[in-house]
């Protein structure tokens, strides 16, 4: 087991801290590992560039060797570094959003083994909006590879505690902040197919990324048809290119997550607050297919502010709108488990709110619920 060193620093005070972020990114170099906080989610970072530390990371979290890892860098000269060719497009879409929520896929250079790609020639790359992360890079002097830092499989980790409750005796060093300001993962996407394609959704959305590069409306109109028959043509041969990650079970709680419309959920719980008999739920269940034996008091209902009345004491809010959804739903999913909750129902947010944010948010939560 390692003895990992566990220190916590202020976002807004991160320059007080300038001693630890300097060991911090000692143990980088020297083939560490290290979780830190970004604005999206708390990474688990090593050295990109050394497959045994790339190694570690995989072990760390118990990841799929084939699952590739996305690079964070600090400043152009490291992504010039690592990538073969940056084209227009990239620019455009680096000067707009970096640092922040997106990460970027290019060809790699050699410099990047095979190890943190997932033995794919291509490379996902960052540029995190988070100061403690921008020095850590920069103390390291070398790019760093950072995967979520939560155990495979499980939802990601948006908070100090949960780091140090999952990576404790993991990894060399623990870097505590704040809560992620987003609380979901950055938006991937592919530059290597023409036209930048959306392959995991997040903060910045496919429409967003296509107006940055189009120079008018009729210029991002033709792109968007022209993205959409890309889709269509890709989808046909069965080849579109997706995260490996995407693969693989995710955001999992130890609660069982299923996903219903609001209308439907408000009829239960009128009928389960009237009767507390755990009954009404258990046949509601049986009628869907589902055998259960859960006990009322570990079932809980994921709701916003408005609607919290509706669920008596099962009810829990995860904010007024898409924003807050997303910053505490990890967080909230991962309490939940704390609370030996078995059976979390959440509300089809999209049907009470639609926005390309909500969106990813409810990406993550129907994999949480594993219905895609
Ligand atoms: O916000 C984030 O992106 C966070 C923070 C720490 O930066 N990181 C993160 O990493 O979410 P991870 O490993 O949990 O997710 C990386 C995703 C996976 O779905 C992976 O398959 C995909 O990016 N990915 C990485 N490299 C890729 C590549 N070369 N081609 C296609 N997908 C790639
Ligand atoms: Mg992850």
């Amino acid at each position: 087991m390692k003895q990992t060193i566990v220190n916590k620093i202020k976002e807004k005070e991160w320059q007080k801290s300038l001693d630890i972020i300097h060991t911090a990114g000692n143990i980088i170099r020297n083939g560490g590992t290290v979780v830190f906080p970004t604005e999206t989610v708390y990474g688990l970072g090593a050295n990109a560039l050394d497959p045994r530390a790339a190694g570690r990371i995989f072990k760390a979290k118990g990841r799929p060797l084939d699952n590739p890892l996305i690079v964070h860098i600090s400043n152009g000269k490291m992504l010039e570094d690592i990538v073969q060719d940056i084209s227009p497009q990239a620019s455009l879409l680096m000067a707009a959003y970096w640092p922040g929520p997106l990460t970027l896929i290019f060809y790699k250079k050699d410099c990047i083994p095979p190890e943190t790609t997932g033995g794919l020639e291509t490379v996902a790359v960052r540029m995190p909006n988070n100061p403690i992360a921008l020095q850590l890079i920069e103390e390291a002097g070398v790019p760093i590879a950072a995967p979520s830092a939560n155990i495979s499989g499980k939802p990601s980790i948006t908070s100090g505690k949960y780091a140090v409750e999952e990576m404790e005796n993991r990894v060399d060093m623990i870097i505590l902040s704040e809560d992620s300001t987003i609380g979901i993962e950055s938006t991937v996407v592919d530059m290597t197919t023409g036209l930048p394609l959306v392959l995991r959704p997040g903060k910045i959305s496919q429409s967003a990324i296509l107006r940055t590069i189009s120079t008018d409306e009729a210029d991002y109109l033709n792109k968007s048809a022209e993205l959409e028959e890309l889709i269509n043509s890709k989808k046909s041969n069965q080849s579109i290119p997706r995260s490996p990650g995407m693969k693989y079970r995710h955001y999992s709680p130890d609660a069982a997550v299923l996903l219903w419309s609001r209308e439907r959920l408000t009829l239960l719980f009128e009928d389960i607050l009237n009767s507390d008999d755990p009954k009404t739920l258990w046949e509601k269940l049986r009628a869907e297919g589902q055998e259960s034996s859960v006990p009322l008091h570990k079932v809980k209902v994921f709701t916003t502010d408005d609607a919290l009345d509706r669920y008596g004491e099962f009810g829990i809010s995860l904010g007024n709108n898409g924003e807050e959804i997303g910053k505490n739903l990890f967080k909230t999913l991962r309490d939940m488990d704390e609370m030996g909750i078995e059976l979390i129902f959440c509300e089809d947010f999209e049907q009470i709110e639609q926005n390309e944010f909500l969106a990813a948010v409810m990406n993550r939560i129907r994999k949480a619920a594993s219905v895609d």
